[in-house]
């Protein structure tokens, strides 16, 4: 695609969601209300100042801050404190024993006491002006990301964020143009792209065992009934999301390995979406049978359906099955399959099928591929990997990984037009479901750059 199909694509969502009288924001086509003001996407956009390709600088030492030191904060500061040559100077979180406790794990971990931010929702600001940091993590509620991601990029910081990096149109852009402005990277810290099947079948996609690629199918499947009905942690902001949108909120921890299988922005694109969306009963029953009466959560009006379920065509003809649902009881499952014209892998549980294999049309277990295909990060890390143990060891990966990319002064394996493509699902299967199913464009983030092969 080139820059101008991708305004076209924008202006022609922006069009139809004006026929259809519908309200922009509502559907998740405005920026968040926390967005700046300045950070529109009005300038003309450009491929010169790309950050596809751009290294990082060397460095020795890692120097980060988190905001947000809540669950997964906690989680992902136990795994950089695990990592040689990374050091923690400063966290922030609006609640300061969360800043305490997590100032406490850093101090046991031998280093010195992190500066602590928690004077309120914008303190962010304070510790992203800092000037011993290199690189400053997210792991905030979903309407922060963006702000805090601004804030970190705008103060000479390169950025990582917890997923979905944004959930409306315009903040994708809004975080592109402004890595790209300032020369910073905004990385989407997509953990499953670390994975162990991940990583192994990425490697058996790139020796081509597959053949080409045709199809992929990935999903986020999780019940969370439980934890969107706490009164504690995701509990607090996640569940709210539902009454808002109906859409698929969460797309990236199955889009993101597809994306890598497919080499998306890097020799293919997504180019459209449609989608579907089923009723919202599981939120409702499960408040039925466990929230009592007269509590606050019986006001609630719940929007987005249990399942969502997407299809994304490439600009190379590959169809991607896209889904999304935390609100059924269900074993967990990404799907992560992938098919090529030589064979396919299917996971949970992992297994392949490779065009002419013995035994007729039969599944075979991943484990025989072991030997050629496994990620040399998991041949090499995996032992410390899985003594972390955060989320099967994928947690350590992507942290080491990063760390690595960071001291060697090389690119980064997960980019911002990564984190817009893997993002704008969210908006863009919104508008589809509002729209009967409308096929809608994905922009082209990388303005014509995808073509590359990289
Ligand atoms: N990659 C993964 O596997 C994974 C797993 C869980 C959560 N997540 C993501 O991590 C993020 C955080 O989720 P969580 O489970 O830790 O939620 P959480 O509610 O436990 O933690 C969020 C933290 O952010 C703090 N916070 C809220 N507003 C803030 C602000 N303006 N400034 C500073 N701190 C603020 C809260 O006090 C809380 O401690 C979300 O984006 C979620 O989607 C990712």
């Amino acid at each position: 695609m080139k820059d101008e199909d991708a305004k076209l694509s924008r202006r022609d969502l922006l069009k139809a969601a004006t026929i259809a009288g519908l309200d922009l924001a509502a559907f998740g086509l405005g920026s968040t209300h926390a967005a700046e003001p300045d950070s529109t996407s009005s300038e003309p956009r450009t491929r010169e100042r790309t950050m596809i390709g751009v290294k990082f600088e060397p460095r020795d030492i890692v120097r980060v801050g988190i905001v947000g030191v809540g669950l997964r904060g906690t989680d992902v500061l136990g795994e950089f404190l695990a990592i040689d040559k990374v050091v923690v100077n400063a966290v922030c979180d609006v609640v300061k024993e969360k800043c305490l406790r997590a100032a406490q794990m850093i101090e046991k971990a031998g280093q010195k006491t992190p500066a602590i931010y928690s004077n309120g929702e914008r303190d962010f600001e304070q510790l992203s002006h800092r000037d011993d940091l290199d690189f400053v993590y997210i792991a905030t509620p979903w309407e922060w990301h963006v702000p805090q991601i601004l804030a970190g990029l705008r103060a000479g910081k390169h950025v990582g964020s917890e997923v979905p990096a944004a959930y409306t149109l315009e903040d994708c852009w809004n975080i592109v143009d402004t890595s790209e402005k300032t020369r910073r990277h905004c990385l989407i810290m997509e953990n499953c792209c670390y994975d162990y099947s991940e990583t192994m079948v990425l490697n058996m996609v790139r020796a081509g065992l597959f053949g080409e690629l045709v199809h992929g199918e990935c999903a986020y499947n999780h019940d969370l009934r439980e934890i969107l009905f706490e009164n504690a942690n995701e509990g607090l902001w996640r569940r709210r999301h539902h009454t808002l949108r109906d859409s698929n909120l969460y797309p990236t921890h199955g889009l993101g390995p597809m994306a890598r299988y497919m080499n998306i922005n890097r020799g293919d694109a997504f180019s459209q979406i449609i989608s579907m969306s089923s009723s919202h009963l599981g939120l409702e029953e499960y408040r039925k049978e466990h929230v009592p009466a007269g509590d606050p959560k019986w006001k609630e009006v719940y929007k987005c359906g249990d399942y969502n379920t997407s299809l994304i065509k490439t600009a190379r003809s590959r169809t991607i099955l896209l889904q999304h649902n935390v609100s059924t009881p269900r074993p967990y499952d990404r799907i992560n399959l992938i098919q090529g014209t030589k064979g396919i892998f299917r996971d949970y549980p992992p297994r392949i099928f490779i065009d002419g294999q013995e035994g007729g049309h039969n599944w075979t277990t991943l484990e025989r591929y072991k030997e050629q295909y496994e990620s040399p990060l998991w041949k090499k890390q995996g032992e410390t990997a899985r003594k972390l143990g955060g989320h099967g060891g994928m947690d350590y990966l992507m942290c080491y990984r990063l760390v690595q990319c960071m001291r060697e002064g090389l690119e980064p394996d997960i980019d911002v037009y990564d984190a817009a493509a893997w993002s704008v699902p969210g908006p863009l299967s919104q508008s589809s479901v509002a729209n009967g199913s409308m096929p809608v464009k994905v922009p082209d983030f990388t303005r014509g750059l995808w073509q590359k092969q990289r």
